[in-house]
This record gives structure tokens, C-alpha cells and sequence, in this order.
């Protein structure tokens, strides 16, 4: 049974198996993006109801960019009807909107409505709902130490002084909790340049369910397997249990 009072307070998820959830069907890839938008409604009510502090969502990666271009057109559709579509639900449930990633590459029909949800819903304190969006872990983590030597230049900084505590600073998660659990669906077992630094000690969940078939049955039964191990951060399994 998944216990309520020990929940991951950070959980990220990489959705992915839209495309082989459709083409087993014989369907257009885009449907299962589509069953897959149906799967975020679902976990983001889940994850609220449960109580989880954040959740984020790997939607469009740095990469996606490069797939075939009515299908990046779709799924930019697909995430502005969400954000259209799901204003009531997330400013009802007071959840805060944000999102990683380099949003000045999304196409203006995305944006307008993305920014203006993200400060309606800035001072909402229930739950985090962070989108990923045209975001690569590199490419974050790069931005961050790009930002770090331009305050050295300045003379600001001195790089002795740069450290993890600072470092993390300058990414965009920092308005996030501690990630605990990172989800991948669709029988993949790798990180895919999401959260590279943020998961140095997530523990990691794999499914072989698609995405689109993800449901809150699901998500709970990540949370379970994740209640049931023992995280050590570098030390050993004995002095872990003395600290409990
Ligand atoms: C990976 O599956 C999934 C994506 C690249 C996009 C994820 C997008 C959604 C779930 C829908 C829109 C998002 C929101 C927040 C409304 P894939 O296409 O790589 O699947 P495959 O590996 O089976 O081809």
C-alpha cells in the first residue's frame, strides 16, 4: 500500500512509447501524442490529489526539435490546447505553472497562453506542474556555467568560491524541490539528457507501459516500489538506519 505521509516531493517523468502505443493501433503517431496529453491530465490530478510538492513533465526535449515538422507542429498544438484547456483545473486546484528549458523557441501561439497561465498561477502553493520544454539537461547545465564565468568576469565571483550550492542556483529547477523519483515509460532505460544534474540521487522507476497507458494506478505503483527502497546517498546501509 502507498503510504501518503513518505511521498516523493519531487517526481519527473520522461513520457515516453507515444509513437509505438499508435503504430501497434496502425494509427498516426499523433495519436498517441494525443492519448498522451489524455495520460499528463490524468497523472497531474493524481499527483495532486496524493499530494506530491512538484511534478515535472518531460514534454519537448532540445532534440524534438529535429523530428518531422507536423509532428513538432502537433505537439506544439497539443501543448497549447492543454494549457488552454486546463487553465480552470490548474488554477481551481491552485498549482503553479512553470517550466524549464529555452521557451523563447516555442512558436508564439504556445507562449502567449503558456506565460500568461505561468504568472496567473506564480503565487498558487499547492502543487509545482513544471513542463519541460524545449529542454536539454546539457544545454542547462551549460547555460548555468556560462552565467557563472560572466560573474567571474565581472569580478563578482571568484572561482574558488563556485560550488555545488551556488551552481544549482543557476539552473532553472531551483524553484523545485529535491528530485526523489524519476519515472520512464515504454521499457527505455536511459536519462535522455533530462534533469542530469537534478537526478544525481533520484531513484528511478522503469515500466514497460506506454505512456499513453499510464494511468494513477500506475503512478502509484512507481510510488510504491519507490517507498520500498533504501536511499543511501553515499553512505552505508548502517548508518542510514542509525539517522532514520
Ligand atoms: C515520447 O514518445 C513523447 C514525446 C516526445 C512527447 C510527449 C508529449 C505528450 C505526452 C503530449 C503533450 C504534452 C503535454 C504536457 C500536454 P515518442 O513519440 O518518442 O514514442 P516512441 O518512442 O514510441 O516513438
Amino acid at each position: 500500500m502507498l503510504n501518503v505521509h513518505s511521498l516523493p516531493r519531487h517526481i519527473a517523468i520522461i513520457m515516453d512509447g507515444n509513437g509505438r502505443w499508435a503504430k501497434r493501433r496502425g494509427l498516426p503517431r499523433i495519436e498517441g501524442h494525443r492519448k498522451g496529453a489524455d495520460a499528463v491530465r490524468e497523472v497531474v490530478r493524481a499527483s495532486r490529489e496524493l499530494g506530491v510538492r512538484a511534478l515535472t513533465l518531460y514534454a519537448f526535449s532540445a532534440q524534438n526539435w529535429d523530428r518531422p515538422m507536423e509532428e513538432v507542429r502537433a505537439l506544439m498544438e497539443l501543448l497549447r490546447d492543454y494549457v488552454v484547456e486546463e487553465r480552470t483545473e490548474i488554477m481551481d486546484n491552485e498549482i503553479r505553472l512553470v517550466t524549464i528549458g529555452d521557451r523563447s523557441r516555442l512558436p508564439e501561439f504556445v507562449r502567449q497562453p503558456l506565460e500568461v497561465l505561468i504568472a496567473d498561477s506564480a503565487e498558487n502553493e499547492k502543487m509545482t506542474l513544471c513542463l519541460a520544454l524545449s529542454y536539454g539537461g546539457r544545454e542547462s547545465i551549460v547555460a548555468a556555467a556560462r552565467r557563472l564565468a560572466e560573474a567571474v568576469v565581472a569580478g563578482d565571483l571568484h572561482p574558488s568560491d563556485i560550488d555545488v550550492g551556488n551552481f544549482a542556483q543557476e539552473l532553472s529547477t531551483k524553484v523545485l524541490p529535491e528530485l526523489d523519483l524519476v519515472i520512464r515509460t515504454s521499457g527505455e532505460q536511459r536519462i535522455s539528457n533530462f534533469l542530469l544534474w537534478e537526478a544525481a540521487y533520484a531513484e528511478f522507476y522503469f515500466t514497460d507501459t506506454l505512456w499513453p497507458d499510464f494511468s494513477r494506478a500506475s503512478l502509484y505503483q512507481a510510488i510504491e516500489t519507490f517507498q520500498g527502497r533504501e536511499r543511501r546517498f553515499g553512505l552505508t546501509s548502517e548508518q542510514v538506519r542509525i539517522r532514520r
